[in-house]
């Protein structure tokens, strides 16, 4: 019997797997790829990753390469090293990479040197902004990429001036909504999500059960020096007094927050503190909330699928359609426009949005179809 035609697909952090998800799915479908799933270990926790597995149903990675947490160097070098052979084994037709992580760029760079096609799905995003690790593996992986699939129009024009050729580009839409629009059904109610975690509900005593803003905070730049970190929290502090805050914490976050001595800052806050949470959980939450905080990239496009005010604690974004026609606002790390946007919101019920082209669910079939019309 024939061999399918093979197409190693790579996973390593957090926001990977809602991507990879529908992907495998659609996949699967035809039958005509035969997808290899490939976790390079960034990411291993098992609220970091496991869950995500469970919950989003991705089969068991067929190789766990499990490289760990490191610098970017260490990492980034040791995923190479392990990727190389996998490669030599496997001869897939093309290798398939999500985002914008240190996996991603990782094993891009190992598929082109091999002269194996790249394929990046979610290319094109630009901050504008290289202290921004993701930036340098967006901006690299896009340039080592045969096929580029792009979740926004900016994308393409990023692209362009860049000198990928047009014909490489395809405008297929979201897959982080693909995953969000399969599972919403599935969200868990935030009475049930507090409850595992000792909280009552609802949280204040008005009794108005959507009545909590969701904080989100892991970027490097926000949470890596003391000042900024402490500056953030003083001020989310404060805002929690008008309203609880939950916020599920990072590990990396986590680990700054005690090594800074703000562990007392959070106690003695109406900021609900948590451990990481599942997919499930995170987005029923999102969902009731009367506004998000954060500084991640995937929130602020679930919150302008989910319609629901997102205020961004960075100086940019690479997702600039969010603000352009979503529900989300940059506002940096300053206080003052943090409580500005957030007494808006509170008071007039914030951006509304409208959903962005293609983000319809179909990502990952229109990305199935362009990989069979121009790869096999
Ligand atoms: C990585 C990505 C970032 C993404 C984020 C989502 C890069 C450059 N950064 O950042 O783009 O937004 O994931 O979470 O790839 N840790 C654990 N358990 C784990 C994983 C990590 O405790 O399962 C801790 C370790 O202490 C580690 C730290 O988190 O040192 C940071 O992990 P790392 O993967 O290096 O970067 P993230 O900050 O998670």
């Amino acid at each position: 019997m024939k061999r399918r035609p093979q197409l190693v697909c790579v996973v390593g952090a957090r926001p990977n797997f809602m991507k990879i998800a529908p992907i495998y799915t659609a996949l699967e479908r035809p039958g005509t790829i035969d997808p290899i799933l490939v976790h390079t270990g960034q990411h291993y926790d098992e609220a970091m990753k496991d869950t995500f597995f469970r919950q989003l149903g991705i089969p068991e990675p067929d190789l766990d390469l499990e490289v760990g947490s490191g610098s970017h160097a260490v990492q980034t070098a040791q995923i190479m090293q392990r990727f190389e052979p996998v490669l030599e084994d496997a001869a897939p037709f093309a290798v398939l990479v999500v985002g914008d992580v240190n996996s991603t760029i990782a094993c891009g760079l190992v598929a082109a040197k091999k002269q194996v096609p790249l394929i990046h799905v979610e290319a094109g995003l630009r901050s504008g902004d290289r202290t921004m690790p993701e930036e340098i593996n967006r901006v690299l992986t896009d340039q080592l990429s045969a096929l580029l699939f792009t979740t926004e129009r900016a994308a393409r024009d990023n692209l362009l001036r860049e000198g990928i050729a047009e014909d490489k580009i395809h405008f297929v839409g979201n897959v982080m909504i693909d995953s969000l629009l399969g599972h919403l059904d599935q969200a868990f109610p935030p009475a049930e999500t507090l409850a595992r975690h000792g909280r009552k509900w609802p949280l204040n005593s008005n009794n108005n059960a959507s009545d909590y803003a969701v904080l989100t905070l892991h970027r490097p730049s926000n949470v890596d020096d003391p000042e900024v970190l402490g500056r953030l929290l003083q001020t989310l502090t404060e805002i929690s007094r008008r309203m609880p805050i939950i916020f599920p914490c990072h590990p990396r976050t986590d680990k700054m927050i005690e090594r800074f001595g703000l562990d007392g800052l959070i106690a003695a806050s109406g900021i609900i503190s948590t451990p990481p949470l599942g997919y499930l959980e995170m987005l029923g939450l999102i969902r009731s909330a009367r506004l998000v905080l954060t500084d991640s990239g995937g929130l602020q496009e679930e919150t302008t699928a989910l319609g629901v005010p997102c205020v961004t604690l960075r100086e940019n974004t690479e997702r600039p359609i969010t603000i352009t026609e979503g529900t989300n606002t940059l506002v940096g790390s300053d206080p003052d426009a943090i409580f500005t946007c957030v007494e808006d919101i509170l008071n007039g019920g914030g951006k509304r949005g409208r959903i962005p082209a293609r983000w319809d669910g179909k990502a990952a079939q229109r990305i199935v179809q362009v990989i069979e019309k121009k790869l096999l």
